[in-house]
């Protein structure tokens, strides 16, 4: 197991371990881990959280806003956009899904 794998486990436990400690509810932090777990699938391609590898021949995601994600996403799904692996993998996904990763990974402003 590499360490990139090992650290939305660790992110997931230090949540649980926070949520216990602040009274948060345990469903809170598996929702959070639902959502981590959605938008770790890009992170084999695109790096962890969108921050890949500069010209390592992957598109970099980690400038693209959550709207401009989505769009993108949604466009792949449709087919409007083509790509080699991007409309593939988008149909595997359903619309709440995609916003759910977009609003993962997009950035924050
Ligand atoms: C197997 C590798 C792979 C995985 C996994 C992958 N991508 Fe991609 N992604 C690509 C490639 C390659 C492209 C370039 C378009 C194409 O050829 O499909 C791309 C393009 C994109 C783009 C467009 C970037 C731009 O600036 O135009 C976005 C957005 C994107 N991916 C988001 C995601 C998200 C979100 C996920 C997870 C659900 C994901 N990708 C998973 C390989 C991958």
């Amino acid at each position: 197991m590499q360490v990139k794998y090992l650290k939305p486990i660790l992110v997931t436990s230090a949540l649980v371990g926070l949520s216990q400690w602040s009274g948060l509810s345990l469903a809170q932090s598996a929702d959070q881990l639902y959502k981590r777990g959605l938008a770790a699938t890009c992170a084999n391609c695109h790096g962890t959280d969108g921050k890949g590898v500069v010209d390592a021949g992957m598109p970099l995601i980690n400038n693209l806003t959550s709207e401009q994600m989505l769009a993108k996403l949604k466009a792949y799904k449709s087919g409007a956009l083509e790509g080699t692996i991007m409309p593939q993998l988008a149909k595997g996904y359903s619309d709440e899904q995609l916003i759910t990763i977009a609003n993962q990974l997009g950035k924050k402003q």
